[in-house]
């Protein structure tokens, strides 16, 4: 048999109802709901090629081959997808980002998404884009998300153990407001607690933990309703509101994905609030800082941001289109 390739681009996403927890049973669903925006300047694009000739899956990120973690949780994905495919042969990924990986820019969401769509496609899969958000949800919840653009909702997992599949959903457009997200990078290396142990952690030290799962569902539907209104200072403070509770929740179990200048960003961003812009931040498993704002006011938002001693980066970013597929030859290996 011959080598079957697909390709695939997603973009990232951050959320603003946050995901924070795991439903205690196998499958990867999500304890709380969450709600999010689908990013144009973070890009990631895979390659999936398989190969009747290899002994075993290949995954190179940015040109470098990968072994361990990365390797395993990737596998991971083809396996489940070989199992329900009945397809026995092992495949190699090339995949690359415009942005570093597993510093809380989200490149798990963007990662997965193009991984479960390039490899679907390379299987000439007649899925649609839930059962691949699904596929993607299994390896990392937030990539089920980046499968549609504009602003994107995945439920929580029920309550009662279950192998059904479990999507995210499109709630609106790109197009359905004028929102921007100005990043502001606050430390480039790796996190020291990757998401899947910080949710574990909070979860069995956390004395906040289960006020967390009480609190989330309420504001993932007060934020629902303040976006179909594009009422963004309602919105952003709900956001506000979730990102806060979710760190607390996590820093009373002693995870901490702040450093100092993250705290020096939220300090810019309430300054900038007290002298009369309407901003407001979110904070995921890593020091960044994401602000939402207005298309009018990102430009002066991002200087301001800049001035904070210590940023590295600011990335403005729009409301992107969901992921899709493309040509092998678009992937740079
Ligand atoms: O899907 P994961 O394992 O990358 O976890 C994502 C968790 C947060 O980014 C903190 C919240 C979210 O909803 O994206």
């Amino acid at each position: 048999m011959s080598v079957r390739v697909g390709a695939a681009l997603a973009h990232s996403n951050i959320a603003f109802s946050k995901y924070w927890g795991k439903r205690e049973y196998v499958g990867n669903y999500p304890a709380t709901p969450s709600l999010s925006m689908t990013l144009d300047a973070l890009t990631t694009r895979t390659k999936v090629a398989f190969d009747p000739a290899l002994s075993a899956d290949r995954f190179f990120l940015a040109g470098a081959e990968q072994t361990g973690a990365p390797l395993v949780r990737v596998s991971g994905l083809l396996d489940r997808l070989r199992r329900e495919t009945e397809t026995s042969e092992f495949a190699e990924v090339q995949s690359s980002s415009n942005f570093p990986a597993a510093a809380g820019l989200a490149s798990s969401a963007s990662g997965f998404a193009a991984l479960a769509l390039a490899a679907v496609s390379a299987l000439g899969l007649d899925w649609d884009k839930a059962r691949v958000s699904d596929l993607a949800r299994r390896s990392s919840a937030s990539a089920a998300r980046s499968l549609y653009g504009g602003f994107v909702e995945l439920p929580a997992g029920p309550p009662e153990p279950t192998a059904r599949p479990l999507s995210a959903r499109s709630v609106a457009l790109p197009s359905h407001v004028d929102w921007r997200l100005v990043i502001a990078v606050a430390g480039l290396g790796p996190k020291a607690v990757g998401s899947t142990s910080g949710m574990e952690e909070t979860r069995r030290e956390s004395p906040y933990y289960r006020s967390w799962l009480d609190l989330a569902p309420g504001l993932h539907e007060e934020l629902l309703d303040a976006l179909a209104a594009r009422d963004l200072p309602r919105f952003g403070s709900l956001a506000e509101k979730s990102a806060y509770a979710m760190h607390a929740s996590a820093m009373a179990a002693g995870v901490v994905y702040f450093n100092g200048v993250t705290l020096e960003v939220l300090a810019k961003v309430r300054e900038l609030r007290a002298g009369g812009l309407t901003l407001f931040a979110t904070m995921d498993a890593g020091p960044q800082v994401k602000v939402l704002c207005e298309a009018r006011d990102a430009a002066a938002i991002a200087d301001a941001l800049r001035t904070v001693l210590g940023v590295r980066r600011v990335v403005e970013a729009r409301p992107a289109e969901g992921a899709r597929a493309i040509e092998a030859s678009e992937v740079s290996s």
